[in-house]
């Protein structure tokens, strides 16, 4: 990854009060709790756990007391804002330094749509999980109406500049991009078994103006249950088993 595309990320994610008023919103708080249900779901023992891209981890506290919990984020800021016992690293999502078949569980969340190279660090996932081990992946879908969201940001974001756009949405980077799912298809194929689904299929536009509105989490919870529009809800969960 480019410095310039490090430091961009960096300087966004440096701002902790824009951060926090992104992870407060009604729309983050319903994607976060279908992660911590999976995440409650699971019986974890002796293992090794690896967050990509932690901020400030919401599962650290959760596994550290039978296992060991490796918490990462290129922003030093937010690394630091984990707590110990979690081993705090500052690591590029893109190269893990980790040995092959290291790992017994990687947690991607909201993370591989800042990344310049997605596969690299999906291969990076495929190389380091241990046999029985398993990946979680939670991120935006390109398949949903987030799409028209953000080929509109990015047309704005010509006309008015990155600044302008950032007033508009809050904590955002310009680089972002949606889930590559056919590579996350195409690499955790094979040795791999994989479970997919979407949540949130109606959203407000994500700017500020509507950090507080609870109205597209009450209409998903009804759009969810109906068929077709829970294949293209906002945000796409994989949880991904390596069997052999
Ligand atoms: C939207 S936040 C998600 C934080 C956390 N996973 C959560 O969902 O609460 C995106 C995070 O990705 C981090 N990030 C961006 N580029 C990264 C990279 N190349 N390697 C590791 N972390 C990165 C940012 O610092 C930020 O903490």
């Amino acid at each position: 990854m480019s410095d310039v595309r490090l430091q961009t990320e960096i300087k966004a994610f440096d701002d902790t009060e824009a951060y926090l008023e992104l992870m407060a919103r009604p729309y983050t708080r319903r994607l976060k709790a279908e992660v911590d249900k999976y995440m409650a779901s699971l019986d974890l023992r002796d293992a090794v756990i690896l967050e990509l891209g932690c901020g400030i981890s919401e599962h650290a506290h959760r596994f550290n007391k039978d296992n060991m919990m490796i918490v990462t984020d290129i922003t030093k800021s937010l690394v630091e804002k984990n707590e110990p016992p979690s081993t705090r690293a500052i690591v590029d999502a893109q190269v893990f330094p980790f040995k092959d078949k290291a790992i017994d569980f990687i947690i991607f969340v909201g993370i591989l749509h800042h990344l310049p190279d997605q596969v690299k660090s999906l291969l990076e996932a495929a190389r380091v999980c241990r046999p029985n081990g398993r990946i979680f992946i939670c991120e935006p879908h390109r398949m949903s109406i987030n799409f028209i969201y953000y080929t509109l940001r990015l047309l704005v974001m010509k006309i008015m500049g990155a600044g302008f756009v950032k007033k508009l949405i809050g904590c955002f980077t310009p680089d972002e991009v949606q889930l590559d799912v056919r590579a996350v298809e195409r690499i955790f194929a094979g040795d791999f078994a994989r479970h997919k689904w979407t949540i949130l299929s109606f959203r407000l536009p994500p700017l500020r103006l509507f950090r507080n509105s609870k109205l597209d989490v009450t209409l998903s919870d009804f759009f969810d249950r109906l068929p077709v529009f829970n294949r293209i809800g906002t945000t796409v969960f994989y949880d991904i088993k390596r069997f052999k």
